[in-house]
């Protein structure tokens, strides 16, 4: 083969600079979850998404059918690609050519290339008009008014589309397959009465719209005058979706380190800061943040800044965010909200004040999530009555109950019982209720008898929080134990039988078999434990999480056991009262009552002796 001639330091090279998450996603769309990503596994069949994506290890795994590697065997294994072509492909991704070796392949197509080639040069043409075209005055001049500098138009690629209604389709569209392309693209358009073909975009300042990897994928023009509409977008097509691209995270991450983002809402925002020095604003496509944006933008960076306008419209679109984020926000993610002065947009404000002051004022005057979430919520309502707090109360439970689990949940179900003197035990089981129930608003309930009793139960028992949207997988409580009885097996034997019971997600039935090897042969150390189950699909389980950072580093290794076994014991007794709180409900009594508020008080005296978490 002729790998064998392509020194390995070009293949590290290649992979250092590669992101495998950037790789599988532009072919499986993964869904962030804490530390990895997870997606179903391109390699078997499966409808659960058991494939996993570690970005700081950079490698894949898949629970279900055990594939693994890293960036360069996913594209071999996925594209079906030979091993030049595949090197080849990636190392082209992050700037580098092959070592001369052997006259090659050329490397097998994706289907979208020809779009993304077209666009390519739809991009070209239009940075090439800016520049000679010879009416480029006008433009030049009012990119100039704008406070905009050639480099930054550069490094923007702004463009510009003359006047006159075949430029483009001139010089790019005569040739029926590009013609095709560029129709695809949206930047002809195909007049139906005459059977004829124009330019979509004339005399505007051209905007080109890159994605993660600097692909052209669409364009925004802007008029040079006040005529309407002001600007126009490429439509939807194969290689451009609006609710999930946004316009300057390339040109972002080009500038440099980045430790957050800042949403803006128009391409004018993210190039005025850009050229105010500061490099970290993107912008929504003229539609509201999605979770998809905000997923995209937490592969990036844990901080983001929403800013918005002070006025109604801005205020729903930063509560649209907020909702549409709310599946994404854990531990250490941190999302802040911003209100500018009306009638200002950050290309105003910080022509007129500077970059200094610009960021003074995110530093100053943004809110945080959970701000925004609760003064929202109140507003009008009167918290020293019990209706104004009942209210609070049922309008943040939906809510809340959309956040992943996390330390910051915890502390975001603190503060609503803080504003609502609801207890905190109170507000869980609601959540439980809220999550276990498909639609948040009423459904009709069952007809109670005997035997639904039976099943409600189970059902209920075997709740997994994994209903939960955004669960990260392999941080399972499951997971976790798993990783601590690999490091400390003698904890199976301090640890009762019951202590495991309120465990229900994809990796407690491995958890309990691993729990009985352990009881029966309790001087089995890590290796000779792996030794055991090696070459079975548990074996390689045990193996990913014994090798997988699962366990959140403490200073004091010890406090992670507390921590553990506090959790289970959280989780016991929140199992025990999810089956008391389906009986009261099934047939409400007297002892039930009873039962429920001792299990409640036992899970408040727990949570009192929990740590607060240090920040
Ligand atoms: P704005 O109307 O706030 O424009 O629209 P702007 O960014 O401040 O534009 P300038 O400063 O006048 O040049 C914000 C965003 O909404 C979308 C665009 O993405 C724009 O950047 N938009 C707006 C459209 O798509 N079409 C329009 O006609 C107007
Ligand atoms: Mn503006």
């Amino acid at each position: 083969m002729a790998e064998g001639r392509i020194p390995q330091s070009f293949i590290d090279d290649v992979l250092l600079r590669t992101d495998i998450v950037d790789v599988i996603d532009a072919r499986v769309k993964l869904k962030r979850a804490g530390k990895n990503y997870s997606a179903c596994c391109p390699f078997h069949q499966e409808k659960t998404p058991s494939f996993t994506v570690n970005r700081e290890k950079q490698f894949y795994y898949c629970f279900g059918c055990g594939a693994s590697g890293n960036a360069l065997s996913f594209l071999l294994e996925h594209d079906r690609l030979d091993f030049i072509d595949g090197l080849k492909q990636l190392a082209s991704n992050v700037g580098l050519s092959l070592p001369e070796t052997r006259s090659s392949n050329v490397p097998a197509a994706p289907s979208q290339q020809p779009l993304y080639d077209a666009l390519e040069k739809a991009a070209h043409f239009y940075e090439q008009q800016l520049r000679t075209h010879k009416q480029r005055n006008s433009a030049v001049t009012y990119l100039k008014k704008r406070g905009l500098t050639g480099k930054l138009a550069q490094h923007f690629r702004i463009g510009y589309a003359p006047p006159g209604w075949d430029n483009l389709l001139q010089t790019l569209g005569l040739e029926a397959d590009q013609k095709q392309l560029l129709l695809q693209a949206g930047l002809l358009i195909h007049h139906e009465e005459r059977n004829s073909f124009y330019d979509a975009l004339r005399d505007r300042v051209i905007f080109p719209i890159r994605d993660f990897r600097g692909r052209v994928i669409a364009f925004g023009g802007r008029v040079l005058g006040d005529d309407k509409p002001k600007y126009l977008n490429s439509p939807e097509s194969t290689v451009f979706h609006k609710g999930r691209e946004l316009y300057g995270l390339y040109e972002a991450k080009q500038s440099g380190k980045l430790s957050r983002l800042i949403v803006v809402e128009g391409y004018m925002d993210v190039v005025a800061l850009a050229q105010h020095g500061i490099h970290e604003a993107v912008a929504t496509l003229g539609t509201a943040t999605s979770t998809a944006h905000v997923e995209r933008m937490l592969r990036v960076v844990n901080d983001i800044i929403f800013c918005f306008d002070g006025d109604d419209a801005g205020r729903r679109a930063a509560w649209r965010a907020l909702e549409n984020a709310l599946p994404m926000v854990g531990d250490d993610v941190n999302l802040r909200f911003l209100f500018l002065p009306e009638g200002e947009d950050p290309d105003s404000l910080v022509r007129r004040e500077g970059a200094d002051l610009f960021r003074a004022r995110m530093q100053a005057d943004a809110i945080t999530l959970t701000e925004l979430l609760f003064t929202h919520l109140s507003e009008d309502l009167d918290l020293s009555t019990l209706e104004g707090r009942s209210r609070l109360a049922s309008t943040s439970l939906p809510l809340i109950a959309q956040m992943p689990d996390s330390l910051f949940r915890s502390l975001v179900i603190q503060s609503l019982s803080e504003r609502t003197q609801l207890s905190q035990d109170l507000i869980n089981s609601q959540l439980m209720i809220a999550a276990s129930k498909p639609k948040p608003p009423t459904e009709p309930q069952p007809a109670p008898n005997q035997a639904s009793r039976n099943e409600t139960e189970r059902k209920s028992f075997q709740r997994v929080p994994s209903q939960r949207p955004e669960r990260p997988r392999l941080r399972t409580l499951s997971a976790q134990v798993i990783a601590l009885i690999l490091r400390q097996p003698e904890l199976v034997a301090r640890w009762r039988e019951d202590m495991y019971r309120g465990l229900a997600d994809e990796f407690t039935p491995l958890l309990l078999r691993l729990r009985d090897d352990i009881s029966a042969n309790p001087q089995l150390s890590l290796a000779a434990i792996l030794g055991r189950w090696h070459g079975t699909e548990q074996g390689d389980a045990l193996a990913t999480i014994a090798a997988t950072d699962l366990l959140p580093s403490h200073e004091q290794p010890e406090l992670e056991v507390v921590d553990i076994e506090h959790q289970l014991n959280l989780r016991a007794l929140q199992a025990e009262l999810d089956i008391l709180t389906e009986q009261l409900r099934q047939t409400p009594d007297h002892q039930t009552l009873q039962a429920i508020s001792a299990c409640q008080r036992k899970i408040h005296t727990l949570q009192q002796t929990r740590r607060r978490p240090t920040s």
